[in-house]
C-alpha cells in the first residue's frame, strides 16, 4: 500500500483528483464509485475542473436497501447531486435499493460488474474498518450482497437521517472479492475517528474483522489520508 499523508481534506482531495487525472489518462474506462461525506471534496474539485467523463462509465459501491433513487439518503440521490448533474458520465450504475428481490438484484449488479470491469475504485473507509458496506466478519470471498448493516453503522450514518430508527437496517454492497478485482484502488479516510481504522487496515492482521485489511491482498492500493487519521500510523 501506498499511503500519502496531507496537512488537509482539501490537498489530500487534490492528490485523488491527480490520480483520477493519471487514470484517465491511461485510459482507464470505469470508475468505481464511493458515497459518504469523505469524497465530497474530490467530487466537488471534479465538479469545478474540465476533467471529462463522458466517454466512462461509472460502477457505484453500495445503496441502501428500500430506498428509492429519488429518497434524500440514498446514494443514487447522492450521486445526481454531488458529481453526475454536474459531470456526466456515458452511464452510471448503482444497486437497486427498492429491487426486493435479491438474488435478482445480486445477479443483476454481478453481471454490470463482469461486463464493466473496474479500472479504478475508489473507496472511503468506516470507523469499524468497513468499505463499501462489507462489515466486520464479511467473507473476503464475496461479490455484490445484500448485507445487514451494523450497529455501529447505522450509529454513524444516523446523523444523515430524522432517527437512528430512519436508517434502513440492510444495504446492497459489492463485496470484498468485487473490490479486490479492480485494476487500482484509491482509498481516502480523515479525521481522528478513522485512525484506528487506518492503522489496522495498513499495520494490522489482514482479518475480515477489519474488512479494509484485504486491501493488503491487492498490488495497487493508494491511501490517501489526513494527518488526523495517519495519527496512529506507526511510520
Ligand atoms: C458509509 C459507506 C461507505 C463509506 C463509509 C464512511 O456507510 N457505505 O462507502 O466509505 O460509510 O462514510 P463517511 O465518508 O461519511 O465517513
Amino acid at each position: 500500500m501506498n499511503v500519502l499523508v496531507f496537512d488537509t481534506i482539501q490537498e489530500a482531495s487534490q492528490k485523488a483528483f491527480e490520480v483520477f487525472q493519471e487514470a484517465l489518462a491511461n485510459n482507464a474506462k470505469v470508475f468505481g464509485l464511493a458515497t459518504g461525506s469523505t469524497p465530497e471534496a474530490l467530487y466537488e474539485i471534479m465538479v469545478n475542473s474540465d476533467i471529462d467523463f463522458t466517454d466512462s462509465i461509472s460502477v457505484n459501491l453500495d445503496e441502501y436497501y428500500g430506498l428509492a433513487g429519488d429518497h434524500a439518503q440514498s446514494y443514487n440521490y447522492f450521486m445526481n447531486e454531488h458529481l453526475f448533474n454536474k459531470k456526466p458520465f456515458k452511464a452510471n450504475y448503482l444497486p437497486d435499493g427498492t429491487n426486493t428481490d435479491s438474488d435478482a438484484e445480486v445477479e443483476r449488479y454481478n453481471k454490470i460488474l463482469a461486463a464493466n470491469p473496474v479500472d479504478l475504485q475508489l473507496l472511503g473507509i468506516g470507523g469499524n474498518g468497513h468499505i463499501g458496506f462489507n462489515e466486520p466478519g464479511t467473507d473476503f470471498n464475496g461479490h455484490t450482497q445484500l448485507v445487514d448493516l451494523a450497529p455501529s453503522t447505522i450509529e454513524a450514518n444516523k446523523r444523515f437521517f430524522a432517527s437512528a430508527e430512519d436508517v434502513p437496517s440492510k444495504a446492497y454492497s459489492m463485496g470484498i472479492a468485487s473490490i479486490l478485482e479492480s485494476k487500482q484502488i484509491l482509498l481516502l479516510a480523515f479525521g481522528e475517528g478513522k485512525a484506528e481504522a487506518v492503522k489496522g487496515m495498513v499495520e494490522g492482521p489482514v482479518t475480515n474483522e477489519l474488512p479494509a485489511s484485504a486491501l493488503q491482498n491487492h498490488d495497487n492500493v493508494i491511501v490517501i489520508v489526513d494527518k488526523a487519521a495517519a495519527s496512529l500510523l506507526s511510520k
